[in-house]
């Protein structure tokens, strides 16, 4: 299979005309990859959470691009083209948001926030408008800004009711959407610990990438949780 993109975390292969094959690696980065590190199966971890999250959206209604899981760490998908873009939502205040504004750290956020980041490590993911997105030829118009701010409002409600079943609050994700070649807008990417913030909801411990982004250890063993929890 032909090898089509390498990222910090995943690599994406060609398997025939109309599928791609995503392979999850042990890779961890931080920082827009300044800070690196392997963890024997944390890609197999992620590939299984983000499985069953993409089941859960599929069975409510968002159309993905997700097929199959294809153990231990690879997922059969839907062609699409990416948009550049990170759509950004928050539940409570944290990460980056506390470091650009004055928010309070854990301070609940209702409505929640979307934002939106242009994908491009050398600028830092930069936040930006509907003017910028579209200047930056992201999106060609508002309304498929709108309706991505309108599916990831949806994703976070079902996936909020989901996790708050399994004792995990969902503090903030980031989604990534796509465009397969009949123009329709498919939530694609990853759903993980990389790619969301995940609080214990009794003790509020940290079940996420912030344990490695903050060096606070055990980044594996709190992955091994989530998916024992959201698997239960
Ligand atoms: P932030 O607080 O660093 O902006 O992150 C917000 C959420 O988005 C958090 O759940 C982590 C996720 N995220 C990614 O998945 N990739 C990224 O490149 C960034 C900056 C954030
Ligand atoms: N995704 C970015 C990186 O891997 C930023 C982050 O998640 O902290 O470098």
């Amino acid at each position: 299979m032909k090898l089509l993109y390498k990222g910090k975390a995943k690599s994406v292969y060609e398997r025939d005309e109309d599928t791609y094959l995503i392979e999850f690696r042990d890779d961890l980065t931080a920082g827009d990859g300044a800070k690196k590190d392997t963890k024997a199966g944390k890609g197999a971890l992620n590939a299984e959470i983000s499985a069953k999250f993409f089941e859960i959206l599929k069975e409510k209604g968002i159309d993905t691009h997700f097929i199959e899981f294809q153990p231990p760490n690879k997922h059969l998908v839907k062609k699409v083209r990416i948009i550049p873009l990170e759509v950004i939502c928050r539940n409570i205040a944290t990460g980056s948001l506390i470091r650009r504004y004055p928010f309070k750290e854990g301070q609940e956020l209702s409505p929640p926030i979307v934002e939106f980041g242009y994908k491009d490590d050398k600028y830092h993911d930069p936040m930006v408008n509907d003017e910028i997105a579209i200047a930056l030829g992201a999106v060609e118009k508002k309304e498929e800004l709108d309706k991505m701010r309108e599916i990831t409002l949806k994703v976070n409600d079902i996936l909020t009711e989901f996790l708050k079943d399994k004792g995990i609050i969902l503090v903030d994700f980031k989604l990534e959407f796509g465009k397969d070649k009949e123009g329709n807008l498919l939530l694609a990417d990853e759903i993980s610990p990389d790619t969301c913030r995940f609080w214990d909801a009794t003790t509020k411990e940290i079940l996420d990438k912030d344990r490695f982004r903050k060096d606070l250890g055990n980044v594996l063993e709190f992955y091994r949780e989530v998916r024992e929890r959201i698997l239960a």
